[in-house]
């Protein structure tokens, strides 16, 4: 019996800064974003969007194809909590109408928890077969003002559907892990936007991707050479092409700089039109390659690199599985995407400077989103999420 990736799918806000648009009020060359960090746009959340909207957003279509009350546990990955004591996947619970005896958990370790998250699904469909687990991670990525991380912002959900002999990609038992107490990036409970030292973060993610691969392969007889495809955590999609031409050096692969580019390019798409979505950002470049590959990648080995400041990492394999793209929700991805609005400067600035909805005995929040599920309200503290 294999265990993976059933379903995929994932979901951005409606609302998009064009990294044109802040390289222009910033008086800086746009080719440092659209050349340098390799990103075009970034998702903007509206003030009625947050991780659960998102998230149950994301998550819809797959509950509608595997129906309610099948799901067993849901496991939800974020560094965007929005409560330090409920989980927020309950409130996705109720918007998505699971079954009462669904178990519900939170899970943090920055980017990397949606990978913990992905192989304790893993775990729990060995143990019991007959499971499904839906795992999510959703999250806003915000940085402040004027820092070199604010184009690098971003906002997404991605939700999979875990099961016994899954249609997309079964995951190799074998994984390589990175561990070590570094503070390269992280955002203190008072805090709404993260704290990062951006050269030192880029040189730590290396290093585990590193150290993370010489695990990997005390474990896994596969070699560099036998994977036709990476997927790597995408802060920004130059960041991959880094770690992709460090890890080839690493293993001294006869590979060109065009071909190790083949192997990671159609991953990058969508990233490049969100932005950062920490905990989701892997996972929906998967989706990105699986439904943009310009070649049939059935029975191809993925090599996958997930990576959470602090910082924990991880790289794992998957095999893709023969009628894949039978499964896929690209068309309904590109709608979304295309369907977006491109906002102003000052338009950006409005939302990011939207105030959290922390109280008030009742606090309407006006309606912006187009999704499915809205944050309506905060009405004596508590989050009042309606579907629209
Ligand atoms: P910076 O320091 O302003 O940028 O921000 P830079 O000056 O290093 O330029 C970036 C690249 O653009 C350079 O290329 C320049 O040469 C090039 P490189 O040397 O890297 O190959 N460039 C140009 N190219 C073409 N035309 C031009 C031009 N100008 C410059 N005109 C930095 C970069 C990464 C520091 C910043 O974006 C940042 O702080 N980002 C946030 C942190 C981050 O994303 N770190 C990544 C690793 S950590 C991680 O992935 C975890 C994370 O997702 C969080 C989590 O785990 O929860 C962040």
């Amino acid at each position: 019996m294999s265990v993976g990736i059933d379903e995929i799918s994932f979901y951005t806000s409606n609302y998009f800064l064009d990294l044109r648009t802040l390289a222009q009020a910033q008086e800086t060359d746009p080719d440092k974003y659209y050349v340098g960090i390799g990103q075009e746009k970034m998702g903007m959340a509206a003030p009625d969007e947050d991780i659960v909207t998102m998230a149950a957003n994301a998550a819809m279509p797959l509950v509608e194809t595997v129906g309610s009350d099948r799901i067993g546990t849901m496991l939800f990955a974020t560094e965007t909590g929005i409560d330090q004591s409920k989980a927020a996947g309950v409130y996705v619970h109720r918007l998505l109408g699971l079954q009462p005896n669904c178990r519900v958990v939170e899970l943090k370790q920055a980017c990397y928890s949606a990978t913990a998250a992905l192989q304790m699904a893993c775990a729990l469909v060995a143990r019991q077969p007959e499971s499904k687990v839906l795992v999510v991670a959703s999250d806003v990525a915000r940085y402040d003002l004027g820092t070199p991380g604010e184009a690098t912002q971003g906002c997404g959900a991605v939700a999979m559907m875990i099961t016994a002999n899954p249609r997309l990609v079964e995951i190799d038992p074998e994984v390589g892990s990175y561990t070590e107490d570094v503070m390269d990036f992280w955002r203190p409970n008072y805090r709404s936007t993260a704290l990062v030292d951006g050269k030192y973060s880029t040189k730590i993610y290396l290093k585990s991707l590193k150290r993370a691969w010489e695990h990997f392969r005390e474990a896994s007889p596969l070699a560099f050479g036998d994977f036709s495809h990476f997927c790597y955590h995408l802060p920004f999609g130059r960041m991959a092409q880094k770690a992709h031409q460090h890890l080839a050096k690493l293993n001294k692969s006869p590979l060109g700089s065009e071909q190790l580019e083949r192997q990671i390019e159609d991953s990058l798409l969508y990233n490049r039109a969100i932005g950062n979505s920490y905990t989701a950002s892997m996972y929906i470049g998967l989706a990105s390659l699986l439904e943009n590959g310009r070649q049939d990648l059935t029975g191809r080995r993925i090599g996958f690199f997930s990576y959470g400041s602090g910082c924990v990492a991880e790289f794992f394999s998957g095999r893709v599985v023969e009628g894949y793209e039978r499964c896929l929700h690209r068309d309904a991805h590109w709608r979304m995407l295309e369907a977006r609005q491109e906002v102003s400067h000052e338009e950006y600035l409005e939302l990011y400077r939207y105030p959290d909805p922390r109280d008030g005995d009742h606090l309407e929040i006006p309606h912006s989103t187009t999704g499915r599920f809205r944050l309506a309200a905060i009405s004596h503290h508590k989050r009042e999420y309606v579907v629209c």
